[in-house]
């Protein structure tokens, strides 16, 4: 099964070396690992949450797609949009908003911290906080849900997202009584470096301590210089702990040329050597890329040909998982309502045996199998993934009566693998009840 990894970039300002390290270089690499189908979209509703800046979301938006491209995304191999392209996102947005539980939304950590920085300054709890803001966690878990990712790689911030996302799709399936969403696990980026900006603390546009991506060389090379280092002369023995430029070199110098500068530290190197060897080697690795970005971003119009293909290509697997879930909810054609038989129908389902899903203490998913006055017929063996369990139940659906077999203790096994143990009625029981469901459902 190819696995499906999926992440969002909010175009809020211009891409630096911290983004770069953090995110751009490894899910780059990461795309074009084999069996796996990448989605990277621009996350440009949720841009829209902050302050109003329609020119920064524009020029952003182009900044960032160039940058991603121009550092080897190859948007034939992998999902490359704007989320703003598919108008599925906000249809799926609001399909969830009526299964969140407005409580969860008061706990999310980036609202809470508003609610937090307004109190603090004696205002009213939700004075100046959007609507938008109070629904990213939503916003973003329709994102993830639309293609059914299994993998999101995401920073630290982001794991209670996932979460939500998690739990809206679960209650989803559950109210609505089918497998329409996976669930989605978060994957943090461990061996990503979390470098540090010119001031020795992390990099990043709210210290206002970046160094951007694509300056020229002369101005990356200024930066580079007025990295802060303690007054330590030539000759004197320094030490890498602690060392901003030392961490920055390390995320672009091969393990050799870092044990190297190490050695160098320990024999007093000074560090104007080290800045111009941090230079050199960031000049290698980004000189490329940077030309790739200056042709881009003066081709603006490629751009939006390339992100409008993107989107194009994924729009019919969404449309086709929105009208999936559109039958769910109850928003269907009309027709579908004349034809059977509406009566009838409800009062019998009450007798039949059914299936029933649910979520054991320690985590794990499990099912149980009842008769139609709910009697156990049989109890499932628990499963640590959903879809397994959901896989057991339709296997026993479609099991041919012969294949299962009863061993000494009551334990129920299909096609030779144990799938439960029988309630009361032994096998005979099951086997009736397995019978009257196919023939209710036929
Ligand atoms: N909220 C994410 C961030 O600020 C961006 C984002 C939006 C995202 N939708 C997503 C990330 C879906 C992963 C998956 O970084």
């Amino acid at each position: 099964m190819t696995l499906r990894v999926l992440t969002g970039i909010k175009p809020t300002g211009t891409p630096h070396l911290g983004n770069y390290v953090g995110a751009i270089r490894p899910a780059v690499r990461a795309s074009v690992a084999p069996g796996v189908a990448s989605f990277y979209f621009l996350a440009d509703y949720h841009a829209l949450t902050g302050a109003a800046d329609p020119a920064r979301v524009h020029r952003s938006t182009l900044e960032v797609a160039a940058s991603w491209l121009a550092c080897g995304l190859d948007p034939a191999r992998v999902h490359f949009y704007r989320q703003s392209d598919l108008p599925e996102v906000t249809e799926l947005t609001w399909l969830l908003m009526c299964v969140t539980a407005k409580g969860l939304l008061n706990r999310a950590h980036a609202y809470k911290a508003a609610v937090d920085a307004n109190l603090e300054v004696g205002a009213e709890a939700d004075a100046g906080i959007g609507a938008g803001l109070y629904a990213y966690p939503v916003l973003m878990a329709a994102d993830i849900l639309l293609f059914n990712a299994h993998k999101v790689p995401v920073g630290r911030d982001q794991v209670q997202h996932i979460e939500i996302a998690r739990d809206l799709a679960q209650r989803f399936n559950h109210l609505y009584g089918g497998e329409y969403f996976t669930l989605p696990e978060a994957a943090i980026e461990e061996t990503a470096a979390v470098l540090p900006g010119l001031d020795g603390r992390k990099m990043s546009k709210s210290y206002d301590n970046v160094i951007p991506l694509w300056g020229t060389s002369k101005a990356l090379k200024e930066a580079v210089y007025s990295i802060v280092t303690n007054s330590q002369a030539p000759g004197e023995p320094k030490d890498v702990e602690g060392s901003a430029l030392f961490l920055i070199y390390k995320a672009f110098a091969s393990a050799e040329d870092t044990a190297q500068l190490a050695a160098d530290y320990a024999a007093g190197i000074a560090w104007g050597e080290v800045k111009r060897r941090l230079h050199e080697h960031l000049e290698r690795e980004l000189a490329p890329a940077r030309d790739r970005y200056l042709s881009l971003i003066t081709h603006p119009a490629r751009l939006d040909e390339i992100l409008a293909a993107g989107a194009e290509r994924l729009r019919p697997q969404a449309r086709e998982l929105l009208a999936r879930l559109r039958d769910a909810v109850g928003l269907r054609p009309l027709a579908k309502l004349a034809a059977p038989t509406p009566v009838a129908k409800p009062a019998a389902k009450g007798k039949l045996p059914r299936f029933v899903q649910f979520r054991l203490p320690d985590g794990r998913f499990d099912f149980k199998f009842n008769d139609g006055e709910g009697a156990l017929l049989l109890a499932g063996v628990g499963y640590a993934d959903a879809r397994d369990c959901g896989r057991a139940i339709a296997a026993l659906k479609a099991a041919d009566e012969s294949a299962l077999v009863i061993d000494a203790h009551g334990g129920i096994h299909l096609d030779g693998a144990a799938i439960g143990m029988a309630g009361e009625g032994g096998l005979d029981a099951l086997r009736l009840g397995l019978a009257a469901l196919r023939a209710a459902e036929a």
